[in-house]
């Protein structure tokens, strides 16, 4: 019997990156590894780290020099991993910068933790960022009942990893690797114990999901709307969401899954970047303004209800006041009803980083407060529309206050509730009566049409 141990893990990043602390949490809970929320609690501290855009990257050093003070004067012997993107791309750095860390693990070798882990209690200090042959997923352990259940009934599942695309800002096709997509025949399994422990709804990641291309069980490469058609069979799973997708990879049979899967929600991350044709060019997005805004216009001709988010980089070298005012642009003819823009940042490797027209910092703080602020009132005005509509939740905790409990709308938008005739992981029809800025408030209906399904089972 092992002796019972503590891990604390930190997230930094995309939802891939939650995923994979998911992984190494229900790995490690096969050696003996309980999660603790505290880190000075903990026997392992894991920093699941970001290298997407230069504040993300240098946060890990801030956190670690945190760690590093608290371990002293505990005088505590915690061992520190990092994993994820700075740890893929900066491995030997971390190790020099911080002494304090005893493990790198690279998000391609999270299934050789436990080994890496005894190597680094000998006293070594231990670098793994290989890329190997063998494929993690095969090792990497399940969840338990009660680790799925802890984690709500919305649960992301990897079914691709990895980018190909190589915009020209971007780290990802660096610190991920070639795109590689799971076998259907896997995924669908991972899916069915998932909805079998009591999820209801599946968030499908991937770096570029939508290029998804998986092995079929038929022997033939399956699309993601293939494998999206064979998840809505499984019994119980009542929402399926899939992120970030490519608007390059935004194929016809995708396009017709949001017609044909009741299941799939009306709401969909499509990131474009800029609207400057130009601009897209030097970033190598393989898409133009004209090729987004038909992609739009054909999935709200076989979906109306559809609403839209999107990212954005401002500031990209070679970036004009006119090429900037062509993004502005773009965010007024879609109406975005959500959106997250990024100053650009040159990162080490990419090609972009070594343009010679960087933007000045103001001219990028201006632009980046500008389209903010147009994109804060794009989706005030969305959520606006949805006042007096009657939408289906997903119950998936409960609130600050007695009584209350917290659904997500098909928009994402948390949506809170008081005293619903119905549990966690139920969906629940309710009329939205309050829009706030972080969450909108509902009432289930007079003519009680909220439709609890079975709940979470014990
Ligand atoms: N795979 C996704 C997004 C990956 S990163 C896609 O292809 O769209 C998430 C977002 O971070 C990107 O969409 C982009 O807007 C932003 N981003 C990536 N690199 C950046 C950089 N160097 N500077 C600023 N923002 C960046
Ligand atoms: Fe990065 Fe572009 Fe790949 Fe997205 S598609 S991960 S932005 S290189
Ligand atoms: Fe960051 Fe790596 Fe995700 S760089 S955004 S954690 S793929």
């Amino acid at each position: 019997m092992q002796q019972p141990r503590k891990l604390y893990v930190k997230s930094f990043g995309c939802q891939m990156n939650v995923y994979d602390s998911q992984r190494m949490a229900d790995t490690l809970a096969r050696e003996g590894f309980t999660e603790t929320q505290d880190p000075a609690d903990a026997d392992l501290v894991i920093l699941n780290t970001c290298h997407i855009r230069e504040k993300a990257a240098e946060k890990v050093y801030s956190e670690l020099g945190r760690l590093r003070k608290a371990k002293q004067e505990a005088g505590s012997d915690t061992m520190i991993a990092v994993a994820g993107c700075v740890a893929q791309a900066e491995g030997a750095e971390i190790m020099r910068r911080a002494p304090v860390v005893d493990l790198v693990v690279g998000p391609q070798s999270y299934h050789r933790l436990p080994e890496l882990l005894r190597a680094a209690g000998t006293g070594a200090r231990v670098v793994d960022t290989e890329f190997p042959v063998e494929d993690k997923f095969d090792h990497l352990a399940a969840p338990s009942r009660a680790a799925t259940r802890a984690r709500g009934p919305a649960a992301f599942l990897t079914v691709q990893e990895g980018c190909d695309k190589f915009c020209t800002f971007c780290v990802v096709p660096y610190t991920r690797g070639a795109e590689v997509s799971r076998p259907a025949a896997k995924i669908l399994a991972e899916a069915e114990r998932l909805v079998g422990q009591g999820v209801r709804e599946l968030i499908l990641i991937g770096q570029n999901v939508n290029a998804y291309h998986g092995d079929g069980p038929d022997g033939r490469p399956w699309s993601l709307a293939r494998l999206m058609e064979a998840l809505a069979r499984i019994e119980g799973l009542a929402r399926l969401r899939y992120t970030t997708s490519h608007p390059r990879d935004m194929g016809a049979d995708l396009i017709a899954a949001h017609r044909d899967l009741p299941q799939l929600m009306p709401y969909l991350h499509l990131p474009v970047q800029s609207g400057s044709d130009k601009v897209l060019e030097l970033m190598n997005r393989g898409h133009s303004r004209g090729t987004y805004l038909d992609l739009v216009r054909d999935l709200r001709a076989v979906r109306p209800d559809l609403a839209l988010s999107s990212d954005f980089i401002v500031g990209f070298p070679g970036e004009t006041d006119a090429d900037f005012e062509a993004t502005l642009d773009l965010v007024r003819e879609v109406g975005f009803a959500g959106a997250y823009a990024f100053k650009y940042s040159p990162r080490p490797g990419t090609p972009a980083a070594g343009h010679g027209s960087q933007a000045p910092e103001d001219v990028k703080s201006a632009r980046l407060a500008a389209l903010q602020k147009l994109l804060e009132a794009s989706k005030v005005a969305f959520d606006t529309s949805l006042k007096g509509r009657t939408l289906e939740i997903l119950l998936e905790k409960s609130g600050r206050h007695e009584g209350q409990m917290i659904g997500r709308s098909p928009y994402l938008q948390s949506v809170v509730v008081t005293n619903p005739p119905a549990a966690i992981g139920d969906l629940l029809a309710v009329t939205i009566t309050e829009v706030g800025p972080n969450s909108l408030a509902g009432r289930v209906p007079a003519l009680a049409s909220s439709r609890p399904l079975a709940a979470m089972e014990a």
